[in-house]
């Protein structure tokens, strides 16, 4: 059946109740779709193989040669995912590559050009081209391999998807196409409601206090922030804010917030959004636990109830919940934590065999409850009227369009940004937080890798000083003040203009992402499936249409860097760089590796300490390469949801060949928040 342009489902059996797209509401974005062209699906409904019985549903997908498959939510330990078993299953902290994540995904896109996303809420597994059915004809002989690798090379693979769904009788299956791959993900994105735009405040930095925290000390934070000019637009406020955190009584401990409201007022006064840490547990002092009762499952956990969040009067009821309490108090967002499953952390959360009054078990719920989680919170925002950018632990398919960045447990930063190329291909968001670190080098690496994100958040619930100040609380300084701390401290603070200087251009790629529903922050695959080079760079992200980043380790000084095809030039020099090569670049450590399609025209911001509706960018225009150029530059009013209607202005900065620039607008608020101050060719 066509559902849009590009979008087809299939439907086979009897699929269940409970399902990724059948369980969550969005509302798909028909008018972008329907301007799109129509494709020719990859394949007809009669190449799919379908059969089931007692043990489940087996589904069989072509797979051609030289086709590569990429998604799966998000997956910090792989990136390419064709030959593998994938399992998709909710976990936090998944440490090895067995497709378990906080956002894991049935959903696949192939650099064919069309995405498939099989619509189950079960621990579905993917065997993407490594099973193969015996059909008789003897394999040809090979080489005995001689490592690990080329043994199982040898014993070859399949060219086909087979997926299996435990229970279920039958499944739909939903085809995405497209001109290219960008285009089937887009659609995908498109069709799930997405892509989303975060408030523009949403796009500074985000600082997370010490979990126990004061009022008090947490509003030393944000003067000492201030004093030292650091940029801060979010603070986060974790456990120690409730009477009692696990489970959550969403109640002030009024010990150390003896004035919320006052205390609220005053942070806004220093412009500063508070993010309130919560999970979904809800704890028998709270007073929707009564009437929480008869929508919960059958297990307790940290001696709270889990709400069967898909009946829609529990939906309302914590809607509304959120609604009263934060979204209309003036909190800016919430961090909806330990939502994902726990196999890997202990097993504390509810067992598959639970079950829930809409006939949910255990198992379905781990797969949807971060969706529906995001859903509910995010409705209490919408019905505010204010935008939000949140966090969560746990999210899947068809969550593309609320407006939540996923973070983890899970610190090797390597995998951290390898979730920055992962998590888009699935229309999901990341956010590389920043921790403890164990040196000077870590620390300002990270935050270059985390500038470049769709959330620079420092998470420092552990510490008590500023990362800049103090490492590693358990394994160095134990709260001792760092010497030189000043050095570092300036060094983290570049990272952190360096992305003020962006939310301009980052803003507008943004919006791109919701009009059109392409990434902001995207491998380098999606922009050019047909290029075998860049199959596997899973280390470097274009940032909406003409920057590319190529973050460091600490460790590296140096460090290999692809360059697709087209010409490309050094973000900070020049330097030009043929495209279609990897070559080795100096990474000075002060310096996170960027680059500039030629011919691009970069608009900078000087970075200010904090963006509100009122914020006016002094824009310096940096064109990489010779003649004339422009740069797009959109805006609205930073935090309500009249975009939607149209209430938004694209400035448009021309360059002539000899460095004149001339700006036009359309829309009532460019000319007042964008001043463009000089060019500079470089
Ligand atoms: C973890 C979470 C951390 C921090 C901590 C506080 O579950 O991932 O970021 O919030 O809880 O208890």
């Amino acid at each position: 059946m066509k559902l849009a342009n590009g979008v087809i489902r299939h439907t086979f059996g009897a699929p269940e109740k409970f399902s990724c797209l059948r369980t969550l509401s969005f509302t798909p974005r028909r008018k972008e779709l329907a301007s799109l062209s129509d494709p020719t699906p990859p394949f007809s409904r009669e190449e799919i193989g379908f059969s089931s019985s007692s043990k489940g549903t087996v589904f069989t997908l072509p797979l051609t040669p030289g086709e590569r498959l990429y998604g799966f939510g998000l997956q910090l330990k792989s990136f390419e995912q064709t030959g593998k078993k994938r399992i998709v299953r909710n976990n936090a902290d998944p440490q090895a590559d067995s497709g378990d994540s906080h956002a894991p995904a049935p959903f696949y896109l192939s650099t064919k050009g069309y995405a498939v996303l099989v619509d189950t809420a079960r621990y579905a597994k993917f065997y993407t081209g490594c099973a193969k059915r015996l059909d008789g004809v003897r394999g040809a002989d090979k080489q005995l391999g001689l490592n690990v690798q080329e043994l199982y090379a040898a014993t070859g693979g399949g060219n086909q998807v087979y997926v299996e769904i435990p229970f279920a009788q039958g499944a739909d299956i939903y085809l995405f196409t497209g001109e290219d791959m960008r285009d089937a993900l887009a659609r995908y994105i498109l069709y799930c409601g997405g892509g989303v735009l975060p408030p523009l405040w949403g796009l500074g930095i985000h600082y997370r206090t010490k979990t126990d925290f004061t009022a008090e000390e947490i509003s030393s934070v944000v003067r000492e922030l201030r004093d030292l000019d650091m940029p801060c637009d979010m603070i986060g406020v974790e456990p120690g804010w409730h009477t009692h955190a696990y489970s959550c009584t969403y109640q002030w401990d009024k010990f150390r917030f003896p004035n919320p409201d006052r205390w609220i007022g005053e942070m806004a006064d220093h412009h500063i959004h508070l993010n309130l840490w919560q999970h979904v547990f809800t704890h028998p002092d709270n007073e929707l636990y009564e009437p929480l009762r008869e929508y919960s499952g059958d297990f307790e956990v940290w001696g709270g109830l889990t709400p069967d969040l898909s009946i829609p009067g529990c939906q309302t009821l914590i809607s509304d919940y959120q609604q009263q309490n934060f979204a209309s108090k003036g909190i800016g967002g919430v961090k909806l934590d330990e939502c994902d499953g726990s196999d890997y952390t202990g097993g504390w959360s509810y067992p598959e065999f639970a079950s829930f009054p809409s006939g949910m078990d255990g198992e379905q719920m781990h797969s949807l409850i971060g969706g529906l989680y995001q859903q509910a919170v995010n409705d209490a925002f919408e019905h505010s009227g204010a935008r939000t950018w949140s966090l969560v632990r746990a999210s899947g398919a068809g969550a593309c369009s609320f407006p939540f960045v996923l973070y983890s447990d899970l610190y090797e930063h390597r995998d951290f940004i390898r979730g920055l190329c992962t998590a888009p291909l699935s229309g999901l968001l990341w956010a590389p937080e920043v921790r403890q670190c164990e040196s000077r080098e870590e620390l300002i690496r990270r935050m270059q890798s985390a500038a470049v994100s769709p959330m620079m958040c420092l998470n420092n619930w552990m510490l008590r000083l500023p990362p800049w100040k103090q490492f590693d609380y358990e394994k160095n300084l134990r709260e001792e003040l760092l010497p030189d701390w000043e050095d570092l401290f300036a060094a983290c603070k570049q990272a952190a203009q360096l992305r003020m200087s962006l939310v301009p251009y980052l803003y507008t790629a943004f919006f791109r992402y919701w009009q059109t529903g392409v990434p902001p922050i995207r491998p380098l695959v999606l922009d050019h499936p047909d290029d075998p080079a860049v199959f596997g760079v899973d280390d470097q992200v274009m940032i909406g249409d003409s920057l590319m980043a190529a973050p460091c380790v600490a460790g590296e000084t140096r460090r290999e860097v692809t360059f697709p095809q087209g010409a490309w030039r050094c973000f900070y020099t020049g330097r030009r760089f043929d495209g279609g090569q990897r070559v080795t670049v100096d990474a000075p450590l002060e310096r996170l590796p960027l680059f500039v399609q030629e011919g691009a025209c970069i608009p900078l911001a000087k970075p200010l300490p904090y963006l509100s509706g009122d914020t006016v960018f002094d824009i310096t225009l940096r064109g990489y390469g010779e003649g004339p150029m422009k740069a797009v530059l959109y805006t609205d009013d930073g935090e309500s949801f009249r975009f939607r209607q149209g209430a938004y202005s694209l400035l448009t900065a021309r360059v002539d060949g000899q460095g004149k620039v001339t700006a036009s607008s359309s829309g009532e608020y460019a000319d007042d928040r964008y001043r463009i101050v000089g060019f500079k060719r470089m």
